[in-house]
This record gives C-alpha cells, sequence and structure tokens, in this order.
C-alpha cells in the first residue's frame, strides 16, 4: 500500500514508520512526507532518506485552497493512505469525507482520555498511575474516531511532562508501525473511495 505522512515538526513517529517500511512483510512504502510547516525537521530527514516531500504553508491561503494543495500532493504520489504524525492542524470536514477510513493519528494518550494537546501534564495533574498512546481513525470529530491500538507505560512518581512523553514516544515509536502495518493488511479486499 502507497502511504503518505503528514508532519509539522519532529518527525520522529514518521521516522519510525519509515524504518519499518524496509521490512520484507511490511504491507507499506511510504511515497511522501508533506508538512504545513517548511521548516520542519521531519522533511529534510525524509528527504535525506530519499522520499519524496512537498511543504505547503497555510499562511494567507483560505482553508479550503490549502487542502486542495495537499490533496493534489497526495493523488500526485498515489497515496492510498494517510498517516498523521505529529501533524498539528485539523483537517476539515471535506477532506476527512473524500480520505474516509484511509486516515489514522496517533495520539499521546490512552483515548478516550485526554483528547486536544497537553495530554502528559493533564495525566500528571489528574495522578494517574497508567499513562501511554493510541492509535486511530480519524473522523470529524478530533481525536475520536475507532481506536486501532493501544500502548501503556507507568507514571512514576518523579515525572514531569517531559519524562513521561519521552517513555510513551518509545512506545509511539513501537505502536504506530506495527499498528498501520495491522491496518493496512486488512485491506486485501481494498476499500473504495468515495
Ligand atoms: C507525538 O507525541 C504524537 O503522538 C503527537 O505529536 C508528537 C509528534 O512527535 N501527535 P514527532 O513529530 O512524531 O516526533
Amino acid at each position: 500500500r502507497r502511504l503518505a505522512i503528514l508532519i509539522s515538526g519532529r518527525g520522529s513517529n514518521m521516522a519510525a514508520l519509515v524504518e519499518a517500511s524496509s521490512a520484507v512483510d511490511c504491507p507499506y512504502e511510504v511515497v511522501l512526507v508533506a508538512s504545513d510547516k517548511p521548516a520542519a525537521a521531519g522533511l529534510a530527514w525524509a528527504a535525506d532518506h530519499g522520499i519524496a516531500t512537498f511543504a505547503q504553508s497555510p499562511k494567507g491561503l483560505p482553508k479550503a485552497e490549502y487542502e486542495a494543495a495537499i490533496n493534489a500532493a497526495l493523488r500526485e504520489a498515489g497515496a492510498e493512505a494517510i498517516a498523521l504524525a505529529g501533524y498539528m492542524r485539523l483537517l476539515s470536514d471535506g477532506f476527512v469525507a473524500r480520505w474516509r477510513g484511509r486516515i489514522v493519528n496517533i495520539h499521546p494518550s490512552l483515548l478516550p482520555k485526554y483528547k486536544g494537546l497537553d495530554t502528559h501534564a493533564r495525566a500528571l495533574a489528574a495522578g494517574d498511575a497508567v499513562a501511554g498512546c493510541s492509535v486511530h481513525l480519524v473522523t470529524e470529530e478530533l481525536d475520536a474516531g475507532e481506536l486501532l491500538g493501544q500502548a501503556e507505560v507507568p507514571v512514576l512518581p518523579d515525572d514531569t511532562a517531559d519524562t513521561l512523553s519521552a517513555r510513551v514516544l518509545e512506545q509511539e515509536h513501537r505502536l504506530y508501525p506495527e499498528t498501520v502495518a495491522r491496518w493496512l493488511r486488512g485491506w486485501s479486499d481494498g476499500i473504495p473511495f468515495s
């Protein structure tokens, strides 16, 4: 399957997906890494690894035009599925509808807990003993689509948002490639474009 990845920054989850794709039994290849931030570190990493990249800042553009540019790049790359990896922008309902069932996201909490931002600080403030990350299908509602996989980590007594985030991120790098591979293997009958 032809997978595109959308990022906004560091791109460590994107890199984990790319690295996993070299396994002989991996069901996807990464055909495009696109970013809303032309300076995203992950874009340079992807280009260095021989992957096609695309950057389009949304600044000064109506959202529909910005997304049309992304969509054109995705189509040109022949993308069949999209993985959001630290992509910090909400996709419009129209974009989600066009790619329905074909977009996944990784979120640094045990959904349905802590949708949105600052998940680690919120888990610490709540006194949670366990934190983690979730991979889910993207729907119009933020961080609310069907769960495809989760991984847990313990919260330790001295944790700060940074130390907890680092422990969760390690699990993200394992969970995301594994879950995306399982998800795409399940596509053997194909799912139609709407
Ligand atoms: C990760 O924690 C991911 O769960 C969240 O944003 C962060 C992105 O990190 N959605 P990276 O760009 O993949 O390194």
